[in-house]
């Protein structure tokens, strides 16, 4: 069999998050994973999407130029996803010359075809910037539900699609102009032509995901409508005809192409330049592009138009799209900070934990909720206590009491055969799941043998046989052994880093997946290491609070009203050793604090600093004395210090 499978090109404006890495990456990484296992002929491509309004928003944003951006990007990208180990055969770049050469003449070929047509349209256009605005360059609210910020394609709270002349009060994203409608002439992809077409190709797919299948159907059903393929921008891959200066393809048009170009590189890269066709080209090829829900429409019916149009590749053969993934019950937000960054993750955690989490929790069918606290619970419960435990009690006792020289078998009890038969059946339970995209139901599977395996063990009590019937103990580990051994094989396209630590722990010698149901186990195996180290309750709470109270914005910093004072009165609080009721002058004005720095200072000591406090919280009564506010001070261990001016201040002055 040969598979080519892809996942959808990231934009190069910002690092992957666990979002992305839920719905493409890490499914189509398992998947192509656990094809080569099998000896199928399979190569996974991907790579940046480098154009497109995206990364030139961020390059504003940043004050970089869009290359820089690009540049940046691409690199942290791809070391995030080694780091993850989503192994690609090729991760390409669509800024290369090559990518533009390819999608031009995509372009090209589709045009002189008759598929794309010219047409004079209105568009908004800044006066103050000089340009034409294409779609998220307009902002404004939202028609349905009325939020303010809605983008010129989509308003990110409802998700409705909008056309930029849908917004109300429209202005530029740049400088918050209003924008005016212009004539300008676009070039549109006849999309229309191919409703039948893609109709009758989509009712054929009968076994694909229902969610993908009943987006589909909605979008035929409205009747699909011819789309503007070009834009008014200066990054981008450059229109290929005389008359279409100072536009490019809209990065739609071109990304998916950059799917080809990026085989084609791979094709290069190997020195088989014509290596890259039977891939796109031969009907017995089965193409895969796992994406995120977001991409569906494009990848199930604007690109296979595309395709259709230029006439010499295959369609895709399947769109596993997942659903979305929420992050502590919200929606995952870059601009808000609720997110969680993969090279964040991989500074405190092994990539295999969330590579687990994410498989066992994957949003296949519905959308699903990452926590933390599962996240911890799913580490330590399950891959510590179950598989990791298996491992490591296996390998443990063969070391200590066989010297690290496997036992051997020559006969089985009931309960050996009942376990054996459980590993045979491994492979193809397992594969078949992982075949039709459910991912979720493989791993499942796999953690399932694990915990039999744990079973096994307890039942047959090596512990004890080892001294009242060392036959029967051998035949036990060598069991465990066989187990651990498929373990290996199995739990790989999970649990890359896990399983190549287990294997390097068995000396395991090379396998398929087919054969490792009845596997060949190693004469000796080395001394194990702890596979998967307990996950503290700190470590999570500080994730937690980092989530929560993260960022603030400057204009909720603005709120807090930071003032000088000068203290003129203290007074110890009756009753306590720890608060000082202080009358402090702010400007013309007087307010009473009370301030819990009694074992540090004397009332006496405070009397005339200039200190900071925060004006304008709200009085509270603290044991019964009224507070009008609060005193900063330098908090350590075993010590509190009071914030004072550098040099002489006027009370009442803003601090900021
Ligand atoms: N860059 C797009 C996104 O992140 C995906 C592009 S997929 C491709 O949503 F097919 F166009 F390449
Ligand atoms: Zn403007």
């Amino acid at each position: 069999m040969r598979l080519l499978v892809t996942s959808a090109l990231p934009y190069a404006n910002g690092d992957i998050h666990l979002g992305h890495l839920a719905g493409a990456y890490l499914p189509a990484d398992i998947y192509v994973r656990y094809h080569r296992l099998k000896g199928n002929d399979v190569i996974h491509i991907c790579g940046t999407d480098e154009h497109g309004v995206p990364v030139t928003i961020s390059a504003d944003k940043e004050k970089k130029s869009p290359q820089e951006i690009v540049d940046h990007y691409y690199r942290s990208i791809k070391e995030a996803f080694t780091g993850f180990g989503i192994h690609f055969d090729n991760f390409s770049r669509t800024s290369l010359q090559a990518h533009h050469r390819l999608a031009q003449d995509f372009f090209l070929r589709i045009y002189e075809k008759g598929y794309i047509y010219e047409q004079e349209i209105e568009q908004y256009y800044c006066q103050k910037c000089k340009r034409f605005l294409p779609d998220r360059y307009v902002v404004g609210k939202c028609p349905r539900c009325a939020t303010d910020g809605a983008k010129g394609d989509q308003c990110e709270n409802c998700g409705r699609w909008l056309e930029p002349f849908e917004l109300i009060n429209p202005r530029c994203l740049i400088c918050d102009e209003i924008p005016q409608r212009r004539g300008t002439k676009h070039w549109y992809f006849k999309l229309s032509t191919f409703q039948e077409q893609l109709r009758d190709w989509i009712d054929s797919k009968t076994d694909w995901k229902e969610h993908v299948l009943a987006f589909v159907n909605g979008w035929l059903k409205e009747g699909l409508q011819d789309r503007p393929i070009t834009r008014d921008m200066s990054w981008g891959v450059p229109v290929p005809l005389e008359v279409a200066q100072g536009k490019v393809l809209y990065v739609w048009f071109d990304a998916p192409i950059g799917y080809i170009s990026s085989t084609k590189e791979w094709a290069e890269q190997k020195n088989d330049p014509e290596k890259w066709k039977p891939y796109w080209c031969d009907k017995d090829t089965r193409i895969i592009h796992f994406i995120g829900k977001d991409n569906i429409v494009f990848h199930a019916l604007i690109w296979p138009a595309m395709l259709m149009a230029y006439g010499d590749f295959a369609l895709p053969s399947d769109i596993p799209a997942n659903q979305f993934l929420t992050l502590e019950g919200d929606k995952l937000s870059t601009s808000k900070g609720h997110a969680i960054w993969l090279p964040d993750y991989l500074k405190e955690f092994d990539a295999d934990s969330l590579r687990y989490a994410l498989t066992r929790n994957a949003p296949e069918i519905r959308d699903a909720d990452f926590t933390w606290r599962d996240f911890q619970a799913w580490h330590n419960n399950e891959l510590a206590d179950i598989l990791g435990n298996f491992v490591n009690r296996t390998l443990t006792f063969i070391q200590k009491y066989y010297n690290g020289m496997v036992p051997t078998a020559s006969s089985y009890t009931e309960q050996d055969n009942k376990i054996l038969q459980i590993l045979k059946a491994g492979p193809s339970s397992i594969g078949s799941k992982i075949e039709s995209f459910e991912f979720k139901n493989a791993l499942q599977d796999l953690m399932k043998i694990a915990q039999q395996a744990n079973r096994y063990f307890d039942h047959e009590e090596p512990w004890v046989t080892r001294r009242t019937n060392p036959l029967t103990c051998e035949r036990t580990m060598f069991v465990c052994m066989k187990i651990v051994t498929t373990l290996a094989v199995l739990s790989e396209p999970f649990l890359p880093f896990t399983a190549e630590k287990i294997k390097r722990m068995i000396n395991y010698i090379p396998q398929s997946w087919d054969d490792s149901g009845s596997p060949q186990v190693a004469a000796s195996v080395n001394p194990p290491q702890i596979l998967f180290k307990k996950i503290d309750d700190a470590v999570i709470d500080a994730q937690i609070s980092k989530l929560k109270g993260s960022e603030i914005s400057i204009e909720e910093f603005e709120k807090v009203k930071l003032k000088t004072a000068k203290i003129i009165e203290a007074q110890a609080v009756e009753g306590s050793k720890t608060l000082i009721r202080c009358m402090v002058e702010v400007g013309s004005g007087k307010k009473q604090i009370v301030a819990g720095v009694g074992k540090y200072y004397k009332p006496d000591e405070l009397v005339g600093k200039t200190v900071v406090i925060v004006e304008n919280l709200k009085p509270a009564k603290i044991k019964g004395v009224l507070s009008q506010g609060m005193l900063l001070a330098a908090v350590t261990d075993g010590d509190i210090v009071i914030l004072t001016t550098d040099r002489a201040t006027p009370s009442g002055s803003a601090v900021q």
